[in-house]
């Protein structure tokens, strides 16, 4: 079988993203599928060269998955002939230095959210790989799970009739790090190190949003920093400068409304680590990261008010499971493929720069309204010129 060899520079690795779910979950998990069919029936078989900057760390992680391309030289890699797409998963704040190198080696570039830290450098990497011609593409891997996908066929089938309303729940206890190792990385609770529940979760909640039930038009966000010190992986304290947490309402073309509780010091009392309840004319549902639970009109009971009785119905057992219907990928491994088939074969890819510029505007407006104290209407991205 004829085989279609695509040299990927994978940057960051190291960390959680970067090692679990794209270089094991998909990467690795690709090459270990024998490759991924072309339009022709060439196998592609992705070829990662791991950078970093641990070179031991390196070492172990591609002994590990029986590779042997790594390195701590980023334009060292970037020249490697073979390679045709950088893959950035780096801290946040290194995002656009390794975005614009690979731009400058004309790699097609495909990155974790938030693709910068401001609107105006998002922006201008969007206009870069425009103007330079290169395929880009951002992760949106929220709309691959299961439990959404499932939600999305509910929408797309007009079970809601007309939607009135979205109620997201996200979030979990993150530990402070003094008795107990904190389970996220220090950089997210600094503002000084690209850290903040905001710019990490608005991004997500504005392509869940869009793609999912219509464009946010405005965004109130009250956020908070709840847990003000912590303890960093040295063991030593910091202030926590980051917001850990944010409270949001959107409003949505068709005038749906939408909160989004995000928090990072939350216990959770929910099913899944996010949740999203959406009210209907014709019906509910809840929706998870794997599973979908709806309620249609014609099923709904008529609670009656009364405070002084115990609760008669036990309202969670009336809710029906939504079936899967189908074999659901890992989300992350899902868009490498399309994102593959996206540079071998021209095949569509839509969650591209202008997408991920997007997800930084809405996070933006949202420290800005939590700053202001009022509702901020998003306008339309013009990224000016003949996109
Ligand atoms: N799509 C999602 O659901 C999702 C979830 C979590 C994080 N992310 C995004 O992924 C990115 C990485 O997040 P993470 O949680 O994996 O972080 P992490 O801290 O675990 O990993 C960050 C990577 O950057 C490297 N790095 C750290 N400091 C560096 C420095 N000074 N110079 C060079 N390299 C450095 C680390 O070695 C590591 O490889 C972030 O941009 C984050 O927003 C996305």
């Amino acid at each position: 079988m004829n085989e279609r060899r695509v040299g990927i520079v994978m940057n960051g690795v190291t960390g959680r993203m970067g090692l679990r779910q794209h270089l094991e979950r998909s990467i690795v998990a690709i090459r270990e599928q024998g490759g991924l069919p072309a339009a022709d029936g060439t196998m592609i078989i992705p070829e990662p060269i791991l950078v970093g900057r641990n070179e031991l760390k390196l070492r172990r992680i591609a002994e590990q998955h029986g590779l042997t391309r790594w390195t701590t030289d980023l334009s060292e890699a970037l020249a490697e002939p073979d390679v045709e797409i950088y893959f950035d998963s780096s801290l946040t704040q290194l995002r656009e230095k390794g975005v614009r190198a690979a731009v400058e080696a004309g790699k097609a570039i495909y990155c974790e959210k938030p693709i910068a830290e401001s609107l105006d450098a998002a922006i201008d990497l969007a206009r870069l790989v425009r103007d330079a011609g290169l395929k880009n593409g951002i992760v949106q891997d929220k709309l691959s799970l299961p439990g959404l996908r499932k939600l999305k066929r509910l929408v797309d089938g007009g079970f809601f009739g007309r939607i009135l309303s979205v109620r997201g729940d996200f979030g979990y206890w993150v530990f402070e790090g003094d008795w107990q190792e904190a389970q996220r990385p220090s950089w997210n609770y600094k503002l000084e190190e690209g850290g903040g529940i905001i710019l990490d979760m608005f991004c997500h909640w504005r392509y869940v949003l869009d793609q999912t039930f219509g464009q946010v038009k405005s965004v109130y966000c009250q956020g908070a920093t709840h847990i003000p010190t912590r303890v960093d992986e040295q063991g030593n304290e910091y202030a926590a400068t980051a917001d850990d947490s944010a409270y949001g309402i959107f409003e949505l073309e068709g005038g749906i409304i939408a909160q989004m509780n995000s928090s990072w010091a939350t216990r959770v009392f929910r099913d899944e680590l996010v949740e999203f309840h959406v009210d209907g004319t014709e019906g509910s549902a809840v929706a998870g990261l794997r599973n979908c639970r709806a309620q249609h009109r014609s099923a709904t009971p008529k609670p009656v008010w009364n405070p002084d009785l115990p609760a008669t119905e036990k309202f969670r057992d009336q809710w029906a499971t939504v079936p899967d219907n189908e074999v659901f990928d890992n989300g992350f491994k899902v868009q490498w493929e399309m994102f593959l088939r996206h540079v071998v074969d021209d095949a569509p890819f839509t969650w591209d720069f202008v997408e991920a510029a997007k997800g930084v505007q809405l996070a933006e407006l949202g420290l800005q309204s939590w700053r202001e104290g009022r509702k901020l209407e998003v306008p339309a991205l013009d990224l000016g010129g003949h996109l």
